[in-house]
């Protein structure tokens, strides 16, 4: 890393809410810029032989990149650096990359969907077994780890937002030498951290929260094993799918308000999700913040709050489902989330959600807007079934 791109030493002792927005600036100098520029380079001047911290090319390494690695490494609680990707499914292969070959992975049958369709590629050309499991089924997922090799966990998971034990599952693969991998994706590092809960590597689609705005894909990795670290680099110096420099300064940009997002998302989550259960043309509603909700007790003791996506079905087909969505006059039809505007999908119109995922589940991402707004719009469509 050259001097003129350093960012600012770590300050662990800043609140996570601080450190998103003070964290990877330039040291403090006159006439110095308060961010860092964007590095449009494919190459890097060089003499002869390369010092070992060279750049040396821009596939392996690139100034843009350091700030957000640092601070989203700091976020997670890692020892080292956090590793960028061009998406959230590129960190998701390279992650699978560290599953030895023809090993036994446990994994949420309601994984998100990429993540389910990479596997049972892999599977079906015989790289690796995938063993499904309830996540938030302690004992099942425990018995699943006899023999396997890797567990990965997402929670809450995507749609069904089942929130798993992670620090029990965690001391149980640390016990048995088992690799762990958490998509951190829908709690955030604000909410949950769970290397600091023994998990080896955190995998992240910063597409989502991080970056806030639905106007950038990019991934992410982060681990504190210098060794899986290592692994992880080469992967993505041989493999290509790197970060672009423009991607991860609005990705910076983005994680700098990450948390008034969240603040606000959350509590418009709250709000909506009330509402919607007492709606009669709502069948059921998955919201961890809501108190009868299975993974209420779980997520208040894990996250301290509940992130802001909700499950819910609407009416009692496809259709109805469809209807709702497409009487939305706020409110936008679209996949995705995570970011500062409200997105809603039925989930089961992609044909690698699981079959247990109901044809009528909307997943709703509720954004920053004014809550009346979204009511107004979310209960307008509901009436008109
Ligand atoms: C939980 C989760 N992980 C990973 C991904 C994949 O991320 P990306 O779309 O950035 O490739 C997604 C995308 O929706 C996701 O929801």
């Amino acid at each position: 890393m050259n001097s003129s791109s350093t960012p600012s030493a770590p300050r662990t002792q800043w609140d996570p809410k601080t450190l998103i927005v003070a964290g990877g600036r330039p040291a403090h100098a006159v006439d110095a810029p308060v961010n860092f520029p964007v590095t449009f380079t494919s190459t890097y001047h060089s003499q002869g032989v390369a010092a070992a911290d060279e750049r040396v090319y821009a596939r392996f390494s690139n100034p843009t990149w350091d700030p957000f690695e640092e601070v989203l490494g700091q976020l997670e609680v890692a020892t080292l650096p956090a590793l960028v990707f061009s998406s959230g499914m590129a960190a998701i292969a390279a992650a699978l990359s560290l599953v030895p070959a023809g090993g036994v992975m446990v994994m949420p049958k309601h994984s998100y969907n990429g993540s389910l369709a990479l596997t049972s590629e892999l599977e079906a050309a015989g790289r690796l077994v995938v063993r499904p499991v309830d996540i938030a089924d302690t004992d099942e997922v425990i018995a699943a780890l006899e023999g396997a090799h890797v567990l990965w966990v997402e929670s809450p998971t995507n749609p069904m937002l089942e929130v798993a034990d992670l620090p029990v599952l965690l001391s149980e693969t640390k016990a048995r030498g088992i690799l762990s991998i958490v998509d951190n994706t829908f709690a955030t590092p604000l909410l949950q951290q769970p290397l600091t809960h023994g998990a080896d590597v955190v995998v992240h689609s910063v597409t989502k929260y991080l970056s806030g705005h639905s106007d950038v894909i990019m991934g992410a990795i982060v681990t504190s094993d210098e060794k899986l670290h290592g692994a992880v680099h080469g992967y993505r110096t041989l493999h290509g799918a790197i970060a672009s420099p423009m991607d991860t300064f609005l990705a910076l940009r983005g994680v700098r308000t990450m948390s008034v997002r969240l603040e606000r998302s959350q509590n418009n989550s709250q709000i909506l999700a009330q509402r919607l259960i007492e709606h009669p043309n709502v069948q059921g509603v998955r919201y961890p913040g809501l108190e009868n909700d299975p993974g209420h007790q779980r997520a208040a003791g894990l996250m301290g709050s509940f992130g802001s996506v909700i499950a819910f079905q609407a009416g009692t087909s496809t259709d109805d489902a469809d209807k709702v969505i497409a009487a939305f006059k706020l409110i936008t039809g679209a996949t995705s989330l995570g970011g500062v505007e409200t997105l809603a999908e039925r989930r089961a119109r992609h044909a690698s959600e699981p079959a247990s995922v109901p044809e009528n589940l909307i997943r709703l991402s509720v954004g920053i807007e004014e809550v009346e707004d979204l009511w107004t719009d979310l209960k307008q469509a509901l009436d008109q079934l």
